[in-house]
Parts: C-alpha cells; structure tokens; sequence
C-alpha cells in the first residue's frame, strides 16, 4: 500500500517562520504589530488593490462586505449556486433573501443568462463566486452589475492569485473576499481579507472593524460608531506574508500539475474545470467531472481504498436540506456538478502518476 496521499498540504513550514515567532514571542506585540502592517501592505502591492482589511475568515468578509453595501433585512441578493455555503449563509444571517443563480456547466461560475432573468426585480447586491480559485466570466457578471447599479461582492474564498486580463482578483469586483482557511493556496490557519479601491467602504470598513474607533478623544479612542473584532494575530499576519512572497509560483506549479492529471485523464473522459483565455487560474482546488455513466462517490471510495484522499467539487446551495427546505428553488447544473465532480490530491510533489494509475484500475 501507498503511503497516505493527501488533498492538498500547506505551503508554509515551521522552519521559515520559526525565527520571526521567537522574535514575536520576545517582544511581547502579539497582536496589531508590524507584521500585520506588511501582510495589509504586501495583499495591496500584490493585488494592486487600494485597500486591504484583514478579517478573521471569509464568511466574517463576506458578512462585513453586505453590510457596507447596505444590504438588509428583507433585501435580495443573487448568489453563485456552487459554492461553500458560507456563500448564502451571510446573507440569510442578515435576514436578507439568497436568490440562487445557476452557474455554467463548465465553468461553473455564475451563468450570467441566469442573472438576468432574475433581475427582474432589483437586487441589494450580487455574490458572485470564483469556483475552486476560478475567476472565469467575471467580467460579463460586472457589466451587468455595473449597467443596474448594483454592486458586486466577488466570493474570492479560494481564488488568490488568480488573475483576468492579467488584473489579481482582488482588484475586479466593488468587494473582494479571501479566505485563509488551510484548504487555501494562502493560510493563516483561519483567516480573510476584503480588498476594495472603493474610499467610501473602505473608510466605514476601517471604522467598524476597529471596534467603531476612529482618531481620538481627550486620553482614549474616538468610538464614532459601533463596530467589530476580526483581527488577525501577528502570527498568523508573519504566516500571510511569507507565502504571499511565493504565490506566483506556487499557482504557476499548481497549473504544471493539473496538465499532469489532465494528460492522462481526459483520454479517459474526465473533462477539467474550464478556465477562460484571458484567466489565470490558481488552481485552488484541481477539479474533473467524471466520464458519463461513472458514478463519482464509487471512485472516492476507489482511491480511499488505495490510500488516496479525494472528495466532491463543491456544493450545490439551493439542494442543501435547509435552502432546500426554506426556499424549494434548485439549481440544475449546480446539482449535476455537485454529483459528478471530484477534487484530486494537487500539491507540490503529489504523486500524479499512482492517482492517475489508481484512476485508471478504476475505469
Ligand atoms: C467559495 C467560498 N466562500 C466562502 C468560504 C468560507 O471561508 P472561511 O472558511 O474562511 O469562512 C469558503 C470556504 O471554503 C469558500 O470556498
């Protein structure tokens, strides 16, 4: 038997932080230091994006990005159909209406055919998810939104270093928000950020998630309004930064990869995600629809059984037991690919070749 081949593994080591956590250790500045300072700074030189606020995860940038659009209770806003539920999960906590939009069968992101018929009546704001890392169709999604008024919060959970047109997500939507989470190609353990070149949420962004603080007053802190703690921590800042020194090539190797498996899968029938010309994916997560007529969760149990770690693509909202239950409004080519995808092992020195050999057993 192989040893145990893991979905993904993080990019960072003990060894290139461990100087620099002494160092935080020693100091005493846990929190609020310079390191956090030259994550913020290094997310903005990245991206090329004007501002840059770091959350605790993506759902707390997600929460945060509806709130500064002004999205309340009663509002609708159309979310991407495929996705984590965290998508919808921000706007149904603030008693607003997800309206699930279908997405492309190959893509699949947001199909904006969908979002038009349901523009009908008007939305408070869109999600729009780059799905697994892919931005692709982004800029058709932004016209839309641009030409209604309406603004555009892109779930960029999964997509940093992905780029259109050579601009970084991050600097597309109205609102952009990462996530940090281990199963990203950037952790901090847990962790996000919203990136906007919009002053005006940027400034009211700044305000809330310092606790409602904003310059001083007699001895103490000015609270102009009522506000939040999602801080990151130093560390978990020191984290960020180092791999963000590295992201180019970590998406760069992570595409090598993926023409790896597609090599030898797509003979087969496996088909890939589909990623547009003017796109540079990252590759967040390497996903495949099965040959028609397999049955997918026959082929996880396959590879578990040949030590081999693989799951689903990504859920489809609108079917999950409570949007289901509550609003009864499947999405179909969401819950086809929510059915018929897998997310292969994809790291740097992943075995490419006993996946594809067990896959092959498997046909
Ligand atoms: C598309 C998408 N949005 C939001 C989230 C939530 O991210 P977090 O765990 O950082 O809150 C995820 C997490 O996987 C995601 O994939």
């Amino acid at each position: 038997m192989n040893a145990r081949i893991k979905l993904i593994k993080p990019y960072i080591s003990f060894d290139e932080v461990a100087d620099d956590i002494k160092e935080i250790f020693d100091s005493g500045q846990l929190t609020k230091g310079q390191h956090v300072d030259k994550f913020v700074e290094g997310l903005k030189g990245y991206t090329k994006a004007d501002y840059a606020l770091l959350t605790t995860s993506a759902t707390t940038a997600l929460t945060m990005s509806l709130k500064a659009i002004g999205v309340k209770a009663g509002d609708r806003v159309a979310v991407s159909d495929f996705s984590w539920p965290a998508t919808c999960n921000v706007v149904e906590d603030l008693g607003a209406i997800p309206v699930f939009i279908d997405v492309d069968i190959h893509t699949y992101n947001m199909c904006p055919i969908d979002l038009e018929k349901k523009l009908e009546s008007s939305f408070a704001g869109v999600i729009v998810v780059d799905a697994l890392g892919n931005p692709s169709g982004i800029g058709q999604i932004k016209e839309i939104c641009h030409s209604h008024k309406i603004p555009l919060v892109q779930d960029s959970a999964c997509a940093i270093g992905s780029s259109v047109d050579g601009v970084k997500v991050g600097a597309i939507a109205d609102l952009t928000c990462y996530s940090f989470h281990p199963r990203k190609l950037l952790t901090t353990g847990e962790g996000g950020a919203i990136m906007t070149n919009n002053d005006q949420y940027a400034q009211w962004l700044t305000i809330k998630l310092a606790a409602g603080a904003s310059g001083v007053k007699g001895r103490g802190l000015d609270f102009v309004d009522y506000g939040y703690n999602y801080r990151l921590s130093e560390i978990q800042a020191l984290m960020g930064w180092m791999q963000l020194l590295k992201l180019d090539e970590i998406t760069a190797e992570r595409n090598a990869i993926a023409d790896a498996y597609a090599a030898t899968l797509e003979p087969l029938g496996f088909n890939r995600q589909k990623v547009d010309a003017n796109v540079h994916h990252n590759v967040q997560s390497l996903i495949f629809t099965v040959p028609t007529g397999m049955f997918r969760d026959a082929l996880i149990d396959h590879l578990a059984s040949q030590n081999i770690e693989s799951t689903l693509g990504t859920y489809c909202l609108s079917a999950t037991t409570y949007y289901l239950g509550k609003y009864n409004d499947l999405q179909k080519n969401s819950l086809w690919l929510e059915s018929n995808t897998i997310t292969l092992p994809c790291y740097t020195g992943v075995d490419v070749k006993t996946v594809t050999d067990a896959i092959g057993q498997f046909v």
